[in-house]
């Protein structure tokens, strides 16, 4: 898996047993292979942009794809572990362009999302069989390609008796509801809004860092209300869940035409910094509150990379007192490879010929997902 923060490729091997709701994983081993800055580079010459170079894309798309075979095989070798004994590789690809219909606004035109780094010059790396492009199935029927959670929340973390919110924050945030009384048509996921994705522009822009660590810079600054408003102004926020966005609306562009409708173009950076992990905050909290009923429990287990920012952190505690928190890790799923082990799981029931039933809120009848690559 690799996400829109670009920061590498996630490597979870994981050892999995059952399908749908009896599903069981162990995490074996995990790794985070983090991307040359060349490589950040080349895909930012093309990632979330409405225009580009259209050979730089073509010629990404087998590379990308070779590229994450061999980091598996390097992941594999420093494991001590020969890839015959791998049954499957699970490969998410390269987001390079995320488009729902409430972005692209083409009447004629469906949901669509773009991932790269094709599956096949992953298999014919690793020589072990790939599946891949799981996104176009969910798009072909009916979703919007993401938020793909969901289902492997649904069959790894669902508990009788207790309400759970699996919140990850990655480049965009989301998260999957899992209600205690374990109903399928109340399960669902969707993305709140930005999650790490300003803050990592804005730490390139004025650290040359490619994050804020620990929330540093943040920390020394003053929340700005009236940027905090003029940020919140769009669409996404009011639309309904599940609903999904990317960094093609959540940008440096898009914070400068807030601050220049709410006269704050003059904040010290500290200040900006402040103000953007606020705004990942409160809209995630304002998204979370829109499921909680007053007088019942909830847990939040959070994953992905905003879990290490202490900032943002206590900011959501903050603002929702009456939540307990903890991590994906107390539930057995390392936080940094749970995105990469839901992607096993789809790739798992795919092969098990999945049929789970999630009612009529995901628009979405199956589970099946993902393309078949052989090796030779
Ligand atoms: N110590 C830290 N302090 C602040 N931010 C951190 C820290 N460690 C990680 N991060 C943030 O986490 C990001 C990486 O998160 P993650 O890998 O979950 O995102 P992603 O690749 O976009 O994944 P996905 O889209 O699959 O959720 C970094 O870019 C950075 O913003
Ligand atoms: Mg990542």
């Amino acid at each position: 898996m690799s996400g829109t923060s670009l920061d590498g490729l996630d490597v979870a091997l994981c050892r999995i047993a059952g399908s749908g709701l009896a599903t069981t994983v162990s995490v074996e081993r995990f790794a985070t292979v983090p991307y040359p800055e060349e490589l950040k580079a080349h895909i930012r010459t093309i990632f979330a942009k409405s225009v580009i170079d259209f050979e730089k894309l073509c010629l990404l798309n087998p590379f990308i794809g070779r590229l994450h075979g061999q980091m598996v095989l390097d992941c594999l070798q420093s494991w001590g572990i020969q890839p015959a004994e791998i049954d499957i590789v699970a490969s998410h690809g390269q987001t390079v362009y995320h488009a729902p219909k409430s972005q692209h606004r083409r009447d004629k035109f469906p949901n669509a999302t773009l991932q790269i780094g094709d599956g096949d010059h992953v298999a014919a790396t690793t020589g072990v069989i790939t599946l891949s492009d799981f996104r176009q199935k969910h798009i072909a029927l009916g979703g919007e390609g993401a938020p793909l959670a969901v289902y492997g929340d649904y069959f790894m973390f669902t508990k009788a008796g207790e309400n759970r919110i699996l919140l990850n924050m990655g480049g965009i945030a989301n998260f999957t509801y899992l209600p205690a009384n374990g109903d399928a048509n109340a399960v669902f996921t969707t993305d709140t809004g930005p999650g790490n994705t300003l803050l990592d522009a804005y730490a390139r822009k004025f650290l040359n860092r490619p994050y804020d660590e620990d929330g540093q810079l943040a920390a020394q600054g003053q929340v700005n209300i009236a940027l905090i408003d003029a940020l919140k102004e769009n669409p996404f926020f009011d639309a309904p869940f599940p609903k999904t966005t990317g960094p093609e609306v959540f940008n440096v562009p898009y914070v400068e035409d807030a601050q220049v409708r709410s006269q704050t173009t003059g904040l010290s950076e500290a200040d900006l910094m402040a103000t953007l992990v606020q705004f990942s905050a409160e809209t995630i909290v304002d998204s979370i509150k829109r499921v909680i009923v007053p007088g019942e429990t909830y847990r939040i287990y959070m994953s992905g990379g905003g879990m290490h920012n202490p900032v943002l952190t206590k900011t959501l505690r903050q603002l929702l007192p009456d939540c307990t928190f903890g991590r994906t890790d107390d539930l057995g799923i390392d936080g940094d490879a749970k995105e990469a082990v839901l992607f096993a799981v789809l790739a798992n029931e795919s092969l098990a010929g999945g049929h789970t039933s999630f009612g009529d809120r995901q628009g979405v009848p199956t589970v099946s997902m993902g393309k078949i690559s052989f090796p030779k």
